[in-house]
């Protein structure tokens, strides 16, 4: 099935959904949606996003028909804002993982590595599958909620792009035709599932244990901070050790194997 209005209405109701075919950012619709009052786990789709935001002021941009763009609004409490985003990379993660289950016994399964490199970038066999974006919304210092944004590549075709090497998308690295439909509903599982345990506290040990850069030679790109990563923080900040010995805590940025 498609991702249509009504095939996504169908598939995930009672969910509150708006799915457009066309939009600047599904954050910034979830934001409005959010502000207007909308309820915790509903979801804004789209099937193409012309200004797709991404972290540190990037765009994002993602052609119709060839990824899962969804921003899910939520009302975590306060103390587990910083969560919001490991909760995106996990669920992610997740369902990714779910993807080789479906081989049978005796059919050779694709290549199939999934980790996260820090903060929250996806990565599927060394390269950047997907993407997540956290915003808050504030009232003063009342945090009203939060849009929790992720843009996955399905079947986006990175050949002859700058992107080549580094970016990969599902479908051609598992060589089956997937349906968009079915791995959002898996998708939004997950999350759900993670949410309605966040005060359990697993969701860190979910992320940290994905994370493929710990215990290795990393650069920190902004910064020029060189050193082994050593180890997280729960809120999410990278402790890297230099040769000097200096531990330097990195709390956004983006990181490189290697010097
Ligand atoms: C990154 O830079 O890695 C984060 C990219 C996040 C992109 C997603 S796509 C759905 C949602 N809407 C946006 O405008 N951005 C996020």
């Amino acid at each position: 099935m498609s991702l249509t209005a009504e095939t996504v209405q169908l598939k995930l109701t009672p969910r509150p959904v708006r799915f457009y075919a066309q939009v600047d950012s599904t954050n910034d619709l979830a934001m409005d949606w959010l502000r207007d009052g909308a309820s915790s786990g509903s979801a804004v789709i789209a099937d193409e996003q012309v200004k797709g935001k991404g972290r540190l002021g990037r765009v994002w941009y993602t052609p119709p028909g060839t990824a899962l763009i969804v921003s899910v609004i939520l009302h975590p409490k306060r103390e587990h804002l910083h969560q919001m985003t490991m909760l995106g990379a996990v669920a992610i993660c997740e369902m990714l993982e779910k993807l080789p289950h479906s081989f049978s016994g005796h059919e050779t399964v694709p290549e199939w590595h999934v980790g996260i490199k820090w903060p929250n970038d996806v990565q599927l066999n060394g390269r950047k599958v997907s993407g997540v974006l956290s915003e808050a919304a504030w009232e003063g210092d009342n945090l009203r909620g939060v849009v929790l944004g992720m843009g996955i590549n399905v079947r986006i075709d990175f050949a002859g792009t700058e992107l080549a090497d580094n970016a990969i998308s599902i479908e051609p690295a598992f060589g089956r035709k997937l349906e968009r439909l079915e791995l959002l509903a898996d998708l939004l599982g997950f999350i759900d599932y993670w949410y309605e345990r966040l005060d359990e506290g697993a969701l860190f040990d979910a992320w940290r244990s994905r994370l493929n850069m710990l215990g290795k030679h990393v650069t920190v790109q902004q910064g020029a901070i060189h050193g082994i990563a050593e180890a997280v923080e729960e809120s999410g900040a990278l402790l890297i050790r230099e040769t000097n010995g200096n531990i330097q805590r990195v709390v956004a940025g983006d990181i490189a194997l290697g010097s």
